[in-house]
């Protein structure tokens, strides 16, 4: 993971570098650091820990210069200190370098270069890019780049400077994310346009095997061998205030808020008078569409569980049979896919390592990919055949939560368009829930208006120690993502389980003290749910029952009960996750954690 930044121009550096850096911290924030040229000479300032320390020894040391890269890391080799922090400098600290990823062959790499007389200060993988580069620092910064990246093996990215070319900063990408902002006599590097968005919308984007010669006045792009590539100049849609907090204490709060809108803004771009679904940037024709005999979902996280929803309704209405799976066993399980398959992957990030390998695994076996995704112009973007954006604009809480019902949606929509093709679901079927889902954004905002009886549940529970969620159906995976949100934020222990499964063991955990979260809203398979939480109850477990309004059987078996508005059973998962959202976050800010950067977390997970 990690998050780099460069600038060059005439601004404040350090400012510049810091503000990036503070947009790019969901990607890591174990030390970050940064290193600038003033008078010829290079200074570096790092720090363990978040932003804020690095922030004060900034003010102390007073850095000048125009020219200057910065990192903010999530530790892969070595642990989180000021020595490991980077940028990493040459055995004369005249070079330095930022990394994103991971180097693969830097143990081998590091042997030669100390056989030959370096000295390492780190425990580092990144350590080993600034001596590969001072040993043809003679021959020129750029060639040096060149020669040292030829040599390096793994998925990574990286900004340069050095005090023997003090105009330009070369910047490489090779797997991970890297995009060049253009500016008036300055010019931005970042991992991501989040960092760059207050200064410009101009960006270059950068793909696998290229390098960038930044300078103020001019960008260059070239292979890894130095021939010219000519780039597409693109203009981000994001706003600079997407990425502002507003009056919200944390961007989850903020982004848990948004969701009505985004979901509005999905259905009014996507559905055309007379419900008609347009998906046009899918790049998928009609034809091919109607021949998907199997659909394989791969995904991580949030994304996944939005993945296991999609199935349901993949299977409902377009009676195509679908496998999900986790990226990270999707890639290596070998697995079987032919012509008349469709890989379906659900990325927020676009930049999810394991996603990306899984896209190249489905297309090394010359199937078709289409990526949900929130970040257009990510690598997961660019990979696939098509895609459905899902217009959720910047999520920056490492807690998924926006990204996640405007997955659903679209996934909902994608369902009921092949339902059509496949005439497996009528026209008529098809605008009866179209209807549904054009009320779900007030069904959204009734529930979010409720925020105090969430916060009152908060109270009572949040000193408890174990949680188990229970959902059944098409609100399993949502069992599975309350307990995901809950222990992603607060570390406390929790749970998610199909409400039926759960007699064949883990009722064993039941005991007076676990509060049990079931959702229950009233759908097919609401008397089953019933049954299972008897069982709960009977264990002297304490129920808290997501349910339907008006449901006075449930609310007899429940300690706590939220309830949700009537809505389509199909597309409740879009509402049920919104108290389980709610409940986490109320839950980690009385235990007065930081939750838009949790422990051990970075959202944009770029290596395996
Ligand atoms: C990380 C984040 C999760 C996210 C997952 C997949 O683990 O912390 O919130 O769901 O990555 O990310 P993606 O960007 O591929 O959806």
């Amino acid at each position: 993971m990690c998050g780099i930044v460069g600038y060059i121009g005439n601004k404040f550096v350090d400012s510049v570098l810091v503000v990036g850096l503070e947009r790019l911290e969901y990607r890591g924030y174990d030390s970050a650091g940064i290193a600038t040229i003033s008078s010829g000479e290079l200074f570096v300032c790092k720090k363990k820990g978040k932003l804020k320390a690095l922030n004060d020894c900034l003010k102390e040391a007073g850095l000048g210069g125009n020219i200057g890269i910065g990192h903010t890391r999530w530790a892969t080799h070595g642990e989180p200190s000021e020595i490991n922090a980077h940028p990493h400098t040459d055995c004369k600290n005249e070079i330095a370098v930022v990394h994103n990823g991971i180097i693969e062959n830097y143990q081998t790499l590091k042997e030669d270069l100390v056989a030959r007389g370096h000295f390492f200060k780190s425990e580092t993988d990144t350590e080993v890019i600034p001596h590969l580069i001072e040993e043809n620092i003679s021959e020129g910064l750029e060639t040096a780049v060149r020669k040292a990246v030829a040599k390096i093996k793994g998925s990574f990215s990286i900004c340069v400077i050095s005090e023997s070319e003090p105009d330009k900063i070369i910047t490489a990408k090779f797997g991970s994310p890297l995009v060049i902002g253009l500016g008036k006599n300055e010019n931005f590097i970042a991992s991501d346009v989040t960092a760059i968005l207050p200064h410009t919308k101009q960006v270059i984007v950068l793909n696998d095997g290229e390098i960038g010669i930044v300078s103020e006045e001019k960008i260059t792009v070239t292979t890894p061998w130095g021939d010219t590539i000519n780039k597409e100049v693109e203009t981000v849609s994001w706003k600079a205030e997407d990425i502002e907090k507003g009056n919200y204490q944390f961007f989850m709060q903020k982004e848990i808020f948004e969701q009505p809108k985004i979901i509005e803004t999905v259905i009014s771009k996507k559905v055309t008078a007379g419900n008609i679904i347009t998906l046009e940037e899918m790049n998928l024709s009609n034809n091919y569409l109607a021949k998907v005999k199997r659909i394989i979902i791969q995904a991580c996280g949030t994304s996944w569980h939005a993945g296991l929803i999609g199935k349901y309704w993949l299977e409902k209405y377009a009676h195509i049979h679908t496998e999900v799976d986790v990226s990270s066993e999707y890639r290596y399980r070998n697995p079987i896919a032919e012509g008349d398959t469709l890989m379906l992957a659900i990325s927020q990030s676009g930049e999810t390592a394991d996603t990306l390998a899984g896209i190249r695994e489905g297309k090394s076996k010359f199937i078709k990919v289409l990526s949900i995704v929130n970040v257009v112009k990510s690598t997961i973007a660019r990979e696939s055949d098509g895609i459905i954006p899902i217009m959720a604009g910047p999520e920056i809480g490492v807690a998924s939560t926006k990204a996640f019902t405007a997955q659903l949606t679209a996934l909902y929509l994608f369902a009921l368009q092949l339902g059509k093709l496949n005439y497996t679901i009528s026209d008529t079927e098809a605008k009866n829930k179209l209807e549904g889902l054009i009320e779900i954004p007030k069904i959204m905002n009734a529930v979010l208006k409720r925020q105090d009886e969430i916060i009152k549940l908060s109270e009572k529970y949040y000193q408890k120690k174990n949680f188990i969620f229970l959902g059944r159906g098409i609100n399993y995976p949502n069992a599975l993502e309350g307990a995901l949100k809950l222990k992603e934020i607060s570390y406390i222990h929790s749970t998610g389980y199909p409400a039926g499964e759960f007699k064949h063991g883990p009722i064993a955990l039941i005991c007076e003290d676990t509060p049990v979260i079931c959702l229950a809203p009233k759908d097919e398979l609401y008397i089953k749910m019933i049954s299972n939480i008897e069982e709960v109850k009977a264990r002297k477990g304490k129920i808290i029952s997501i349910a339907t309004q008006g449901d006075t059987r449930i609310q007899s078996l429940s300690e706590d009960v939220f309830f949700i508005p009537e809505c389509h059973e199909d597309i409740s998962p879009i509402v049920t996750v919104l108290p389980l959202q709610l409940l986490a976050y109320h839950i980690a800010v009385k235990l007065g954690f930081d939750v838009d950067k949790p422990r051990n977390l970075a959202k944009s997970v770029t290596v395996e």
